[in-house]
């Protein structure tokens, strides 16, 4: 496991997946009964985008970087809870603690609701226990993530969200991903799920949707976010989220959304986004 998500946290992967994980828990809030979240693959809850790490990649500045300037306010209101999260963690204005899903996930809590954060890395799993220590509404476990699928799965509440989100390292990743989702929605068939992915190659990305699509899970929305050709230079070109039972009007707040982040965080003009059901909705 050589992965670090403070390399990485803010950049257009991170902005596409946490404005929606923001929106999909405002969503989950509207109703009064109370509802959980599992974060499969927590990291460490909040990143220093003035540390080492992120000033050894400067990532962020082609994600986060690029929101500085606001969006039309039909934007904007979508993006209003993702938002609400990054001005927490910077009270006093500007942009230095960018929060990761955990941060994102604990915000959009209410007293009654509750989170289970899980993270493998023995290091990353303390600095996660100690950035919210206190917090009664966390359980933080150190499992491999389909293990925490399984034992926490389903949730008394029987509401709440799954939160998939590996570094696809190895290369069978995305495979053991999938199967995350199949156990996961088996247990919780009416949770909201959402499985991020890269988009590497087009082969990879090929492979996973037909993978997904062929799962057996319907209600399966596509939504993902390119700035840059596939293959071309290094690095990922985008990446995406496979949404399970997202809100009924998630689809048409994309489509608002996701056209824009690609028109500000494209290369040279190269931003794409597409937003599918990659399995039909529920009627
Ligand atoms: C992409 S990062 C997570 C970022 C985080 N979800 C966020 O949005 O802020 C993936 C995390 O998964 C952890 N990880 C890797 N393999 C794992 C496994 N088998 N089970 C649980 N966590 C794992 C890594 O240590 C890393 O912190």
């Amino acid at each position: 496991m050589n992965y670090r998500h403070a390399y990485h946290a803010g950049n257009h992967a991170d902005v596409l997946k946490h404005a929606v994980l923001a929106r999909v828990l405002a969503y989950l809030a509207q109703k009064d009964k109370p509802f959980a979240v599992l974060d499969a693959h927590a990291g460490i809850g909040a990143y220093d985008l003035q540390g080492v790490e992120a000033g050894k990649t400067a990532e962020w500045q082609g994600g986060i970087g690029k929101l500085a300037q606001p969006f039309p306010p039909e934007v904007e209101a979508i993006l209003a809870p993702y938002r609400a999260c990054l001005a927490a963690l910077n009270p006093k204005g500007g942009l230095r603690y960018y929060p990761g899903s955990p941060d994102i996930i604990l915000q959009g809590l209410r007293a009654g609701d509750r989170m289970i954060a899980n993270e493998l890395h023995p290091e990353d799993a303390a600095t996660l226990r100690e950035n919210y220590a206190g917090e009664q509404r966390l359980t933080v476990l150190q499992e491999d993530a389909l293990v925490a699928v399984k034992s926490q799965l389903p949730f008394a509440e029987k509401r709440g969200l799954v939160l998939i989100d590996p570094p696809y390292e190895a290369r069978d990743e995305a495979e053991r991903a999938l199967r995350m989702l199949v156990q996961g929605q088996r247990r919780f068939q009416t949770g909201m799920f959402l499985l991020w992915y890269p988009v590497t190659t087009e082969e990879f990305v090929d492979e996973l949707m037909s993978g997904a699509a062929a799962s057996g899970i319907g209600n399966m929305l596509r939504a993902e976010l390119r700035i840059k050709r596939a293959h071309e230079a290094s690095g990922l070109s985008g990446s995406g989220l496979l949404i399970v039972n997202p809100p009924y009007t998630l689809e048409g707040e994309l489509a608002l959304l996701l056209p824009a982040l690609a028109r500000r965080l494209g290369i040279e003009g190269l931003g794409r986004s597409q937003i599918s059901w990659l399995t039909p909705p529920r009627g």
